[in-house]
């Protein structure tokens, strides 16, 4: 079988590791796939949101299937695109990925089928939101861009004048371009963070095991947010009876609202939850594999995900045998360019790469990479990420840290304490 990956991070690197060790298949391929992927399988310079060019080359490359990784493509309607053309392609169509490319409209939809989330309400005109903010008792408000703002598009208002400043740069300013014309306000929410990704084809749902990721981009959750400085998983503070809570007041419903609002969702859906002294309450959702949480998910993940992958397409994961998990936690770091997630510099060479000894309990993931002629060197704002499993979560971090110290690029940049409660 012949599988090719869309997109370039460090998600799809590890989506692409994983499906390249399934007995089923023969060539993985990735567009645009990044030198990580490019170690084990063929890239071709195809942008993730190119649909013309994604549809082409999997056409040219006859594959039984394409993986869409990141938010953009699916919710620019790829996986419609491809089933158009009659390519078996695992994600949710653009309907459904909705959930994600509009926020505005996932928080209706919560508040229509009775969903736990915080008070919000959205606006597309900047005085009737700057009204609004002047009614509010004084506080913190949390402010999002609606649409798709490759995860910068969230701010934390610490008062009503950080709030204003906020919906001004989206809706005055337009930071975001079209996804900043609509701004959703949320009362902000206290507790941890956990992130519950589950497989559905709308009918069944796996739940995959809890991560943790490490949004801010200091030691101790301080500075601004970024895509994700570092994940674990098993995620702390998830015991069973919380699981099973989530699994009933949040997954469940959402799975079903979708369904009856005729956006049955076929992929991983990603519950951003908030634990709150009230219960889990939801945060946001995104329509497809968390980023970093998937390369510690993955590493943990026995069995083949391939069979997984095509009972979702399919809509047959009822007869799929539940996914067997290694029970050792893993820790996953993120090595970060100077000044992310500001302005960073890029094409800086990065040395140490082959002083890591990868196998299967410690892997580097290369989100933000560019080959050279004389090396790798930093692409992006997050660039690597190493994983590691442990027999303990003290044990993982030792390892993935290792493997951090043996890496070098001018202004590296990574949090210390992923990991730790
Ligand atoms: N790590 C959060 C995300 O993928 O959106």
């Amino acid at each position: 079988m012949k599988i090719l990956v869309v997109g370039g991070g460090g998600r799809e690197h590890a989506l692409a590791w994983k499906i390249a060790q399934s007995p089923l298949v023969d060539e993985v391929f990735a567009a645009p796939g990044n030198p990580g992927i490019a170690a084990f399988a063929q890239t071709f310079p195809v942008a993730a949101e190119d649909l013309p060019g994604q549809l082409e080359l999997a056409r040219r490359l006859a594959v039984d299937l394409v993986v869409v990784g990141p938010e953009a493509p699916l919710c620019a309607g790829l996986v419609d695109a491809l089933a158009d053309a009659d390519i078996k392609a695992f994600g949710p169509d653009r309907r459904a990925a909705e959930i994600e490319g509009d926020k505005a409209l996932a928080r209706d939809l919560c508040r229509r089928h009775r969903i736990p989330g915080p008070g919000y309400r959205w606006f597309d005109d900047l005085h009737q939101a700057l009204a609004w903010i002047d009614q509010r008792t004084p506080g913190p408000l949390v402010v999002k861009a609606a649409g798709l703002a490759a995860g910068k598009g969230v701010y934390v208002a610490k008062d009503l004048d950080e709030a204003r400043d906020a919906v001004r740069e989206c809706l005055e300013r337009g930071r975001f371009g079209a996804a900043g014309r609509r701004v959703v306000l949320e009362d902000k929410l206290e507790g941890p963070e956990v992130s519950v990704i589950s497989l559905t084809d709308g009918r069944t749902i796996v739940p995959l095991e809890s991560a943790r990721d490490h949004k801010p981009v200091f030691d101790g959750d301080k500075g601004p947010n970024t895509g994700g400085m570092g994940a674990v998983s098993p995620a702390p503070r998830v015991p069973a009876r919380i699981a099973s809570q989530i699994e009933r007041e949040i997954v469940l419903p959402s799975v079903h609202a979708l369904n009856q609002e005729g956006r049955t969702f076929r992929g991983f859906l990603y519950a951003g939850l908030m634990l709150t002294d009230n219960g889990p309450r939801v945060l946001e959702y995104n329509c497809r594999l968390g980023d970093p949480e998937t390369q510690p998910l993955l590493m943990r993940l026995k069995s083949d995900l391939v069979p997984l992958l095509l009972a979702t397409v399919d809509g047959t994961l009822e007869s799929c045998e539940p996914p067997e998990w290694d029970p050792r936690p893993a820790v996953c770091v993120m090595l970060t360019s100077d000044g992310y997630p500001g302005n960073y510099p890029k094409g800086l060479p990065i040395e140490g790469l082959d002083a890591v000894e990868s196998g299967p309990d410690l892997q580097v993931f290369h989100s933000g990479t560019a080959r050279r002629p004389d090396g790798i060197v930093t692409a992006g704002g997050r660039v690597l990420a190493t994983c590691a499993l442990g027999a303990d979560v003290a044990q993982a971090r030792e390892r993935a840290y290792a493997a951090v110290r043996r890496i070098t690029f001018r202004g590296c940049h990574f949090r210390t304490d992923i990991g730790l409660r």
